[in-house]
């Protein structure tokens, strides 16, 4: 019995009771006091002895008693206060400690804000540079016979051009994580391309199995790269020994399954098995959520980005984890009734066409390559700096009876009337203009469903004169 718990059976006895402990305890240390004091001193215990021991121990028995009786209930009392303050000082730590990690993750969100939004800005300005080179690099390249030295100089500079273009497009990403651009594509590459990226150089070895006839999904290679990059990435860090993962593919039937949280149909499952670590279990919950993390140096949105990448492919993705043995990953991606598209090979060849046609884009840089690799191509070219420019313009050529053919549109312009709007209003002047949508944001709605909002094409910046040329001549002869 711990000593709080024996003061509170003493403090909850009735007092009396108490009192006749003390006085019965008192009175036989008084009687024992006075006749061991009596016999010492008078070698005899005498009848007086013994009713003055009596008395005394009476009155000494009460006092003791009251005097316990106090002391036990300043204990109690004590024992209480006590526990009351420590109860308050837990349940006041508690909440500080909440709010300390509300605090951390607003400060994780607001940081990841700005990050995006400084990531968004630098990578619209640099695309919008890359939009210049490119189109000067492919109109100098067109100018020049195919075989003069200059012109492979040229190719040269166009492709890294289209490099540099890959990594403004990652960072676009990032910034928006917007809606996936989806294509009929084999898994196959995408899986050995990430796994060549997160495992070069590293003790860890991936061992492949996948069949021959796997079905082809409809993804966004790019969000879904980063999908298994984070995987892996994951299971390479829980093997700093090294090992190996195993990285499979299969075509799979799913069917009525509510677990999954997916519609049935056909899927490709692919697993990524590790043999590292593996997981707590009371973490398991929690890996999906936004910013939990058990590294030191983790930022926990690995997982969380991989979640909401695979849903909005309207897939699904599960893990099993036994903690010292490995991690399995599960992610289903519903198959493609289409047959797997090749990525276009970079086009060397140019669509002449003739036609007047309106330029928009708050770019100087820009509009003047545009109007440069139009008049390269036969067109005619005008350029507008806003959509209140262009509108202007358009009703003006109208007006003259030298309608444009076709109307090249910027989607966004800071601080003007973007493409959408400008669109919506020229429609409205004439309902069958024939508009091409030209931005930077290759996962903007605008671009990926473009015809949904009205356009007849889409050019994603930056785009060389043969991508131009090809979409212009497409839309020409709808
Ligand atoms: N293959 C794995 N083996 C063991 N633990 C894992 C594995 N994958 C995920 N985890 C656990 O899930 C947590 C969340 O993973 P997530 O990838 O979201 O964030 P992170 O890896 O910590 O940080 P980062 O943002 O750098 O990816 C990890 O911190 C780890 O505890
Ligand atoms: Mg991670």
């Amino acid at each position: 019995m711990s000593l709080q718990e024996y003061t509170e059976k003493l403090y909850k006895m009735n007092p009396l009771h108490i009192i006749w402990i003390g006085v019965i305890f008192a009175e036989l240390l008084t009687l024992l006091v006075s006749t061991g004091a009596s016999y010492i001193f008078w070698g005899h215990v005498s009848h007086e002895i013994l009713v003055i021991g009596a008395v005394d121990s009476l009155i000494v028995g009460s006092i003791v008693s009251i005097f316990i009786y106090y002391f036990v209930r300043k204990i109690h009392v004590a024992f209480v206060a006590n526990q009351k303050l420590l109860q308050e000082i837990k349940e006041r730590k508690k909440v500080e400690e909440e709010n300390e990690a509300l605090y951390e993750q607003l400060q994780q969100a607001q940081k990841l804000e700005s990050l995006g939004v400084l990531a968004g800005g630098i990578a619209h300005d640099f695309n919008n540079l890359l939009s210049a080179i490119l189109a000067n690099v492919s109109t100098a390249q067109m100018s020049l016979k195919f075989d003069d030295p200059v012109a492979r100089i040229l190719i040269d500079a166009n492709k890294a051009t289209l490099q540099a273009t890959k990594l403004t497009k990652q960072l676009l990403t990032f910034a928006k994580g917007g809606a996936p651009i989806l294509h009929s594509t084999s898994i196959i590459g995408v899986l050995t391309d990430a796994s060549d990226f997160t495992l070069h150089g590293s003790n860890v070895k991936p061992e492949f199995s996948i069949p021959d006839d796997l079905w082809p999904v409809d993804i966004d290679s790019g969000q879904i790269n980063q999908v298994f990059q984070n995987l892996l990435i994951n299971a390479n860090q829980a093997m700093p020994d090294g090992g190996a993962i195993n990285i499979e593919a299969k075509n799979e039937n799913v069917t009525g399954n509510g677990i999954l949280g997916i519609s049935s149909g056909k899927y490709v499952k692919i697993t990524i098995a590790d043999q590292g670590s593996g997981i707590a279990h009371e973490n398991i919950e929690k890996i999906f959520d936004p910013f939990f993390s058990t590294k030191a140096e983790g930022s926990g949105l690995g997982l969380a980005t991989s979640y909401s990448i695979v849903k909005k492919h309207k897939g699904a993705i599960t893990v099993d984890s036994k903690q010292g043995q490995g991690t399995t990953f599960q992610i289903y991606l519903p198959s493609s009734k289409q047959e797997i598209q090749a990525e276009k090979p970079v086009s060397y060849d140019l669509y002449y066409g003739n036609g007047k046609i309106l330029i928009m884009d708050d770019e100087k840089a820009i509009r003047t390559s545009l109007a440069r690799m139009l008049k390269k191509t036969g067109y005619e070219a005008e350029v507008s700096s806003d959509g209140q420019d262009a509108l202007k313009m358009y009703k003006e050529a109208l007006e003259r009876q030298q309608p444009y053919d076709a109307v090249i549109l910027d989607l966004t312009v800071p601080g003007g009337l973007g493409g959408l709007e400008t669109l919506e209003r020229l429609q409205k002047i004439s309902p069958d203009v024939k508009a091409i949508v030209s931005s930077g944001y290759a996962n903007s709605p605008a671009l990926a469903n473009y015809k949904e909002f009205g356009f007849s094409g889409a050019v994603i910046k930056p785009y060389g004169i043969q991508d131009l040329s090809r979409i212009l001549y497409e839309v020409l002869n709808q």
